[in-house]
């Protein structure tokens, strides 16, 4: 059966990380955004934190005035954000946990715990048109309950996965890995469109690819670092081609090798 496309969501927050250092205009997260898009991004993602520190109300605004591909807002599950992304209205809202100490979105959403809040949240976003996405870590009762609350999507949360990977903790990215499995194939099974995105790279990006339920991966430090080197435009036709070689691998049983990946993004020797 052939898998779905998967589609490649470009998170521009560290654009703005570096313009706010200087607190000017420049590097201009859109035009992070248009060049993305340019190179073949199929969306952009954008997260509005409560303390700003990245995104800015106005960012949010021009990215849906000026881009032509869909924009995933990605918020707290708060009344003040609410209120933004229906004054927005991007194509989804992407409800994330925040916590203003830490430096990025650590773990899923807790949707068991927070069911109350997130239930008329929920209702009023999809009675608006916006898809709802749920930023889960990949545990069956969050994903039963994100099916129960009606969201028709599920972002898994791949940090702790790829921080593994990266420190070359084999075991622990094992088992985080066969949980991103057995998640993604239940939450298909619920019905639920499946994405994934947290700290993903080259290697990573080509790994998870290969698993067919998941449609979308939004991705953002990685290649805003990886484009300081060789152009935002040359990053994201790496990462794209990561990722078809990922796709293109569906059902192997063999990880792409890391070495290869790291050394050269395209996979030449
Ligand atoms: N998806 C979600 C829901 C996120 O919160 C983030 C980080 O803002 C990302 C994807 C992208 O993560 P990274 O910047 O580590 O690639």
């Amino acid at each position: 059966m052939p898998a779905s496309p998967l589609r490649l969501g470009v998170n521009v927050d560290h654009v703005a990380t570096l313009r706010n250092a200087r607190a000017g205009r420049n590097p201009d997260p859109v035009r992070a955004a248009l060049a993305a898009i340019a190179a073949g991004a199929d969306g952009i993602t954008a997260h509005l934190r409560e303390d700003r520190r990245h995104i800015r109300d106005d960012d949010m605004a021009r990215l849906k005035a000026e881009i032509s591909k869909p924009l995933n807002f990605e918020m707290a599950a708060t009344a003040d954000m609410l209120a933004i992304a229906l004054a927005t209205m991007p194509h989804a809202v992407c409800l994330v946990p925040e916590r203003r100490e830490e430096l990025t979105t650590e773990g899923g959403l807790d949707v068991v715990g927070q069911h109350d809040t997130l239930k008329p949240l929920i209702a009023r976003l999809n009675d608006a048109g916006v898809r709802v996405s749920l930023f889960i870590a990949a545990e069956a009762r969050q994903i039963e309950m994100a099916a129960e609350l009606r969201a028709p999507v599920i972002e898994i949360h791949t940090g702790a996965w790829c921080d593994a990977v990266a420190d070359g903790r084999a075991a622990k990215a094992d088992a985080e890995w066969q949980r991103i499995v057995a998640g993604a194939a239940l939450a298909r099974s619920a019905g639920l469109e499946v994405h994934a995105g947290h700290g993903l790279d080259y290697v990573t990006a080509e790994r998870i690819a290969g698993l067919p339920e998941i449609v979308e991966l939004n991705i953002g430090y990685y290649m805003i670092g990886e484009a300081l080197f060789v152009g935002l435009g040359e990053t994201v036709r790496a990462m794209r081609a990561a990722m078809d070689r990922g796709r293109g691998n569906l059902g192997s049983p063999e990880p792409p090798s890391a070495g290869r990946a790291a050394r050269d993004p395209k996979g030449r020797a």
